[in-house]
């Protein structure tokens, strides 16, 4: 099974103001323009999707839900609502994410996408997080919901590539080498 994080992070290292706010993201706008940052690329390699629910509770705010038919579990301690225009798609899972990856691994995924802060640092705590997409917006917020936190060991990486686009973001993707004691 492989896990990859796909995100986009202020040059402070926030994936959102404190109250949940992307507003300080590139608007669609800049995808209008055929710019996707390598997203629809990204998308099409997963097979499923694993997000905290705060960032269910922002894809479920957009006027369409963004992830299609793509299988989406949610993780939450809580009773989750999922409108029934997407249950077919969507479900809950409250799992450790070492056990998630076996679930999922066992009905069949082979590439996860993993999104949200917290959710994504669950991961990386366990090392089962393979590589990182890193979409840097040029812009200090100060503040915020951080893409990072403590881990109980270093997680070498290495660097794959780096590409910087007109509008000054920059995108590095990096493969996990191994956690380092
Ligand atoms: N910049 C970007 O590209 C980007 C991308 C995605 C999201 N975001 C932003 O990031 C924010 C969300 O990040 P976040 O750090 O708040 O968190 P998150 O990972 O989206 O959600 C955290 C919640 O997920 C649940 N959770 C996570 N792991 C779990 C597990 N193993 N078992 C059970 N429940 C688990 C818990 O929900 P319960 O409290 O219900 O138990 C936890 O409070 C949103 O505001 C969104 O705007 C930004």
């Amino acid at each position: 099974m492989k896990a990859t994080v796909y995100i986009a992070t202020s040059v402070d290292g926030f994936i959102a103001r404190k109250n949940g706010g992307i507003d300080w993201l590139p608007s669609g706008g800049d995808t209008e323009g055929g710019e996707d940052y390598g997203y629809q690329e990204f998308i099409d390699s997963v097979d499923a999707l694993v997000m905290g629910r705060n960032t269910y509770e922002l894809a479920l705010s957009f006027d369409l839900w963004p992830y299609a038919e793509k299988p989406v579990f949610v993780l939450s301690s809580r009773q989750v609502d999922i409108p029934d225009g997407i249950a077919k798609t969507v479900e809950s899972m409250c799992t450790p994410p070492g056990e998630v990856v076996r679930r999922l691994a066992k009905r069949g995924f082979n590439h996860l996408y993993i999104d949200g802060g917290k959710t994504i640092q669950g991961f990386l705590y366990e090392g089962l997080i393979q590589q990182l997409i890193i979409t840097k917006v040029p812009i200090l917020i100060g503040t915020g919901i951080p893409l990072f936190d403590s881990l109980p060991h270093d997680v070498r990486l290495q660097h794959v590539e780096t590409r910087q686009f007109e509008n000054g973001l920059v995108q590095s993707k990096y493969e996990v080498i191994g956690n380092v004691a």
